[in-house]
């Protein structure tokens, strides 16, 4: 058995190493080279019971038992576009509470009403964020005379304005901004920046 890079528990089949979470999922393979460990480089993050790995010249495939299958391609998970609001419908200083990418995650769009880092629509003040804060996911408060995404729980403060920047508290990390768009008048999510608090990916 090997530790590596922060993962709970490595197995090593053959020249292939590959890395278990808690659940007995696999989160990560990697492959290994012939010369060890120094050449290790990481693969793409996978979800599921079985393992699959890419193969190439030598290198097998092998499930969690570690029985040798063939390698097959995983598909990409890509974030859904999610409508929110009509820009019509949200003047400056309106809130927008929506979920994204999914009804586990809370999020609010904001119209600051001036320019903020990632903002969009006609004055790029519109912006929005993961509502659960990153410290232990309390669903944080939009207080507006402080212009502050503030955490009820340790009272972690974060700016929306500056791509959710961490201010002041408990927290240790930025908030997930939200990719957003406007079609047809329509202002819409359609992609994440950040991990939401407790995941292991955005898209679950
Ligand atoms: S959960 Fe937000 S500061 Fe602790």
């Amino acid at each position: 058995m090997l530790t590596f890079d922060g993962f709970d528990t490595c197995r090593r089949f053959h020249n292939v190493l590959i890395v278990y979470c808690t659940d007995e999922y696999v989160l990560d393979m990697t492959i290994i080279k012939e010369a060890g460990m120094m050449d290790v480089k990481r693969r793409n993050f996978l979800k599921g019971g079985v393992a699959s790995l890419a193969v190439a010249s030598g290198l097998v495939g092998v499930d969690n038992q570690g029985v040798a299958e063939a390698a097959t391609p995983q598909p990409e998970n890509t974030y859904p576009t999610v409508d929110i609001a009509p820009l019509v419908s949200i003047p400056p200083g309106t809130e927008v509470a929506f979920d994204y990418p999914d009804e586990a995650s809370p999020s609010v769009l904001l119209r600051l009403g001036k320019p903020a880092e990632g903002g969009i629509g006609p004055d790029k003040d519109i912006v929005a964020f993961s509502l659960l804060c990153t410290h232990k996911g309390c669903p944080l408060n939009y207080v507006a005379d402080r212009k502050s995404l503030v955490c009820p729980c340790h009272w972690s403060s974060f700016d929306p304005s500056k791509g959710g920047r961490l201010v002041i508290g408990q927290a240790s990390q930025s908030l997930p901004q939200m990719q957003l768009d406007i079609q047809d008048g329509m202002v819409r999510a359609v992609g994440l920046d950040g991990l939401i608090y407790g995941r292991h990916t955005n898209i679950l």
